[in-house]
């Protein structure tokens, strides 16, 4: 299968192209390093990349040229702008550019080719979760970043009603080697082992569907495959929730020292629960997220650690 991963040199990206490299694909992975908001983090996952013999193809989908992206025969669009607390004043115009003047490219460069098309968008639609989240529920952004999501996802279901067998996938709080230096998990790790205390934000009650990045990436991977109905929704996200402070306890047992902290305000648009009601990703994918709560940690530790060595 002849596939382009964009946002590729990312978090969840990097994962994605070397699981399907591995499983035999033809991987066009796709990204536009200037655009990543760590330049640490990108250089690292280029180089992991590059380690496992993969090229990465430089493009900007906000502006470039995207051609050469059109004849492949699943899109998988993970590029964007993340993150609830930087899109706030200046970040709001990377995740207009970023998450929907990107996507529109793409959607509009692939339009005659019509592959397969996977959108990444967020649990954070949803905005405050009192029970567990279904796609069909309304929807809340409250931040700029869950805003440009929607918006994305208004701009797939466009393309599906011009024919595009696209579907959407709904991530939630994805962790594990590679997270991103700006979530909460990285941050609490890094405090544990240099000391440097880690911001949180609010009372740390908030509670998340924190879901193993393993996990997304194979569910991301059977949605490629599986015949859904073009303009299909699914929520990415495992049925039970943590609390941060559950959270930052098991890191603690699981380091054997306590990760310190600082107090912050809350951020705004930072909601208290998000909660993923996963029957209809069970039934069309055949997908439930498997790795629970320590064993996904235990693995984004040994990465840290491995990290702080090198
Ligand atoms: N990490 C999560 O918990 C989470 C949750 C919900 C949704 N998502 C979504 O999943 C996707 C991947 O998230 P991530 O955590 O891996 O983020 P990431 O920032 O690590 O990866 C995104 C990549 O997209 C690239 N990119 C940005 N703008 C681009 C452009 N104009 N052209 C080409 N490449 C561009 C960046 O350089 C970056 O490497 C994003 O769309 C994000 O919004 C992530």
């Amino acid at each position: 299968m002849r596939v382009v991963v964009t946002g590729a040199a990312g978090f969840i990206g990097s994962h994605l192209v070397l699981a399907l490299v591995a499983a035999g694909h033809d991987v066009l992975a796709v990204d536009a390093p200037a655009r990543n908001a760590s330049p640490a983090a990108v250089a690292g996952n280029i180089a992991v990349l590059a380690r496992a013999g993969v090229p990465l193809t430089e493009c900007d989908l906000a502006t470039d040229d995207l051609g050469p992206l059109a004849d492949a025969e699943v899109v998988l669009h993970l590029a964007g702008r993340p993150g609830v607390r930087a899109s706030w004043g200046p970040g709001q115009a990377d995740a207009e550019r970023d998450n929907v003047t990107a996507t529109g490219r793409l959607l509009a460069a692939c339009a005659r080719s019509r592959p397969r098309f996977v959108l990444a968008s967020s649990s954070s639609v949803y905005g405050e979760a009192a029970r567990p989240s279904a796609e069909h529920d309304g929807l809340d952004p409250r931040s700029p970043y869950a805003t440009s999501k929607v918006e994305a996802e208004r701009l797939v279901q466009r393309a599906v009603a011009e024919g595009m067998p696209a579907v959407v996938l709904r991530y939630f709080s994805v962790y594990g080697p590679r997270q991103r230096p700006d979530m909460a998990f990285h941050r609490f790790i890094e405090a544990a082992l240099d000391g440097s205390p880690a911001p949180l934000y609010g009372d740390g009650g908030q509670r998340r569907s924190f879901t193993f990045v393993g996990d997304v990436v194979d569910a991301t991977i059977r949605a490629a495959h599986a015949p859904l109905p073009a303009g299909t929704v699914l929520n990415v996200g495992h049925p039970v929730t943590a609390g941060l402070h559950e959270a930052l306890d098991r890191i603690g047992a699981l380091l054997g020292t306590p990760s310190p902290t600082v107090p912050k305000d809350p951020a705004p648009g930072d909601v208290t629960c998000t909660w993923a009601d996963t029957g209809r990703t069970g039934r069309l994918l055949g997908w439930t997220a498997r790795t629970g709560l320590d064993d996904g940690l235990a693995r984004q530790i040994a990465w840290h650690r491995e990290r702080v060595r090198v």
